[in-house]
């Protein structure tokens, strides 16, 4: 069941004639060939690290997130590692390259100053689950949208394509198709990857020791997902999402001191919200070149120009308190987070009578990801606030600054 058009419109930034039009043309575009029924919720997201990396980057995300490790699989080209939080909630998969001479997006990242320090190291895309993926991949393909042949598969009751990587953002939409019933991943026709047990019972430990702190159910399953483009690829990665999933634009915030935009799109089938979390766009205002004459900050600019065109976090919602807590529980994630070696971007931003409030990571070595914690109090309706915004938008700023300075390309990034 979707939302009936037209969808409600937030924000305040302004598109251009073009984008309107288009908006509508793809909206009666993909209800004619009934797209939105085809496209069912988020899957699962995959995210490729360095062999050397995929240990540390899980167990690093067994303290930040609510995922567990499930197993892991291989076959020629993968080693994949399963992370699950529920049935309802996406898959997170991991995965690394047994042969660095495959990557096939090693030319992408060689062209940003930090993406180029590792390589092999990208969020590669989210998977959606399809009733029909013939009928899609025919509609789709139909319409221009190009898929790899990399890792498709056919055959088995698993059916799985991904796109190529767009030219907006780089990172890539995969669908899924399986018989009703549990979760399966494609992934999981291949043999398992045997992990140490010694590894299995430090993921537990770290498991235990969330639990420990009381954080383990406090953070919750994912809120958003937010990638960074160029100035000029806003309007078209937008665009470009729609026309390949079940998402519709629900609106532009200008966060004009940061020269900078929020640009949200969420699902329209009527799903709770943590089964196909919304997925944000940045992009600067005004391009590079002018910022001499524009004399504002450009964070989102300057890192998709020390980054590349790629996911710049993942948020992970907080629960909200309980009646008479003194302390909010993102206080009370960071702060035990914080005990335990990990760091962020300035402090916890907003406040309960805002609605919101929200912190930044600081970029992982491992992924290159940020993870934010976001907070909504009294059932705040809003997705986000302006001055929160802002502040992480400044916040992120300053660290790419910081990278910018480290003299981005040589040597040690990790911060
Ligand atoms: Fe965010």
């Amino acid at each position: 069941m979707s939302l009936l058009r037209p969808y409600k419109r937030f924000g305040d930034k302004k598109n251009s004639p073009y984008f309107e039009e288009y908006l509508t043309k793809i909206y009666d575009w993909r209800d004619s060939v009934g797209l939105v029924d085809m496209v069912q919720e988020m899957h699962s997201i995959v995210v490729e690290v360095d062999e050397s990396d995929r240990h540390a980057y899980i167990e690093e995300l067994m303290i930040m997130t609510p995922y567990h490790y499930v197993k892991s699989f291989e076959n020629k080209t993968f080693i994949y590692s399963l992370l699950e939080i529920g049935e309802k909630n996406p898959g997170f998969v991991i995965r690394s390259r047994k042969n660095h001479s495959d990557s096939r997006f090693i030319s992408m990242n060689m062209l940003s100053p930090a993406a180029m320090t590792k390589p092999y190291t990208r969020y590669i895309g989210e998977v959606f689950r399809v009733s029909d993926i013939d009928e899609l991949q025919k509609t789709l393909s139909g319409a221009g949208v190009e898929f790899t042949d990399e890792d498709q598969v056919s055959g088995g009751e698993v059916k799985f394509i991904r796109t190529v990587p767009s030219q907006y953002t780089w990172n890539t939409i995969a669908y899924i198709q399986y018989p009703k019933g549990k979760r399966q991943y494609y992934l999981e026709q291949n043999p398992e990857h045997i992990e140490d047990e010694a590894w299995i019972e430090k993921l537990q430990g770290i498991k235990n020791l969330q639990n420990e702190l009381g954080i383990g159910d406090l953070i919750q399953p994912i809120d958003h997902l937010a990638t960074r483009v160029l100035h000029q690829d806003r309007e078209h990665a937008i665009l470009e999402l729609l026309k390949t999933t079940s998402y519709h634009y629900w609106g532009s915030y200008d966060i004009a001191d940061q020269n900078s935009s929020t640009n949200v799109t969420r699902n329209s089938n009527k799903f709770e919200e943590y089964r196909s979390p919304a997925k944000v766009f940045t992009a600067a205002n005004t391009p590079h070149y002018v910022d001499n004459i524009v004399h504002l900050p450009s964070p989102t600019e300057a890192f998709v120009r020390n980054y590349g065109k790629r996911m710049h976090h993942i948020a992970y919602s907080v629960a909200d308190n309980t009646p008479g807590q003194d302390v909010d529980n993102v206080d009370k994630v960071v702060d035990a987070l914080k005990n335990h070696d990990v760091e962020f971007l300035l402090k916890v931003i907003g406040s309960s009578e805002e609605g919101l409030k929200q912190i930044f990571s600081r970029t992982s070595k491992f992924s290159f990801l940020i993870t934010e914690y976001v907070q909504r109090f009294n059932g705040f309706q809003g997705f986000f606030t302006k001055k929160n915004v802002a502040f992480l938008t400044k916040a992120a700023g300053e660290d790419s600054v910081l990278k910018s300075e480290g003299r981005v390309g040589e040597g040690d990034l990790s911060d």
